[in-house]
């Protein structure tokens, strides 16, 4: 399958004629800044040429058909626009059908329904956010179609995220819909989190390269963990504030939380806390260092973000630890750590353009020795964010 063979099997699975168009939007890799966006502060993700193709054309009457070449060739997975609820038996199309009813939740009823087909090369659970694609996707195919004029690309996003919290039940922060509704041509995104200014940073890195591996590891704990990370953030700023004037731990510098975080009563709870003001503290330091062209720097402040995610927060697992091990061992490897929620997923490192293909045989090699698994290396290339495309 890919992508110019999708509009074929559209024709082929709901007939031609109308006005069928076709999107993409991609998945995204956050450089630095992880677990911060529920805490007020700052992340550093940027949108992947990865992403998910989708094609869609409105119908007559109220039929919504959602179809994925990924999942199944050929199933249609048909819902009432009348009848919009979360079902266990729609499986994947939850998600899109999520942003049907997110728009209606905010006042914007679609006058009759779609066929809409998708297919996406994001690897799965790989923790590059195939999710959020495939929200803002569907989110760009009906604001087109539909001719909504009155939703921006951050409407999109904010509209993504309220549907993953409230009809797919995952509490996330804001980061994934935003790095993919916004995401820009090798540009990195300097998002706070607070208030939703944003930069673009270009990432101009001729000597170096974005390269991600994927773990292959899912743990099945992924949504509830995530959810328990969240409370205790909420726990710690709700003992902080007893004292102090803040409305999130990313109010805080090192500072003042280090003068202040014995109010934090459990000892699990403040390291936490820590991980969350240190890492925003380190990306506004990262980023300051990537526009002084310190790369060195940069890959510093990724191994501690590593490092406290694995100590602190607690988010890693021990092949992620492999991953990253190995590559902090490769000459030519400037910095590398868990990317996104954890749990597995993938790392993100800088490399060396000469270390490049030594450290993806070494990877390969080491890792299956020791975990008895097939690690993947992606190259990274950064791209637009959601679009037409034909
Ligand atoms: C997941 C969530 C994001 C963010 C990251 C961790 O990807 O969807 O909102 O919290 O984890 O940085």
């Amino acid at each position: 399958m890919d992508e110019k063979l999708l509009k074929k099997k559209f024709i082929e699975s709901y007939g031609d004629g109308g006005d069928i168009r076709e999107y993409f939007s991609p998945g995204r890799v956050n450089l630095i800044g992880e677990h911060t966006d529920y805490n007020g502060g700052h992340v550093f993700p940027c949108a992947l040429t990865l992403g998910t193709y989708g094609i869609m054309r409105k119908r007559d009457d109220s039929t919504m058909n959602f179809s994925s070449a990924n999942v199944r060739l050929g199933q249609v997975i048909t819902v009432d626009l009348n009848d919009v609820s979360y079902k266990q038996e729609y499986n994947w199309a939850n998600y899109p059908l999520g942003i049907v009813w997110a728009m209606k939740e905010k006042g914007i009823e679609l006058d009759s329904g779609f066929d809409m087909m998708i297919w996406g090369n994001i690897p799965n659970g790989s923790g590059l956010s195939s999710s959020a694609s495939i929200e803002v996707l569907m989110g760009k195919m009906l604001q087109d179609i539909y001719k909504i004029k009155s939703l921006s690309m951050l409407d999109l996003a904010l509209i993504g995220q309220y549907s993953e919290n409230n009809f797919n039940g995952c509490n996330c922060g804001i980061m994934d819909q935003f790095a993919v509704a916004m995401g820009k041509k090798d540009n990195a995104m300097f998002l706070d989190t607070s208030n939703l200014s944003y930069q673009y940073a270009p990432i101009n890195l001729p000597d170096e390269k974005i390269v991600i591996i994927n773990s292959k590891v899912k743990h099945s704990l992924v949504d509830s963990a995530y959810n328990e990370r969240r409370e205790q953030c909420a726990s710690a700023l709700a003992d902080l504030q007893t004292k102090l004037d803040i409305k999130t731990l990313g109010d805080l510098d090192i500072d003042t939380f280090e003068a202040n975080k014995d109010l934090i009563k459990s000892e699990i709870v403040k390291k936490r806390a820590k991980h969350a003001v240190y890492e925003n503290q380190r990306t506004i330091e990262a980023v300051d260092a990537l526009k002084k062209n310190d790369v060195e720097r940069f890959g510093q402040l990724m191994n501690e973000s590593h490092i406290s995610l694995r100590d602190d927060y607690e988010v890693s697992c021990d092949e992620i630890d492999i991953l990253v091990e190995l590559a902090w061992n490769t000459k030519g490897v400037i910095g590398s750590r868990i990317t996104g929620g954890g749990f597995g997923g993938c790392t993100v490192s800088i490399v060396k353009n000469d270390a490049v293909s030594k450290l993806k045989e070494y990877v390969e090699e080491e890792y299956l020795v020791k975990t008895g698994l097939r690690p993947e290396v992606y190259i990274v290339d950064i791209g637009d964010g959601a679009k037409r495309i034909g």
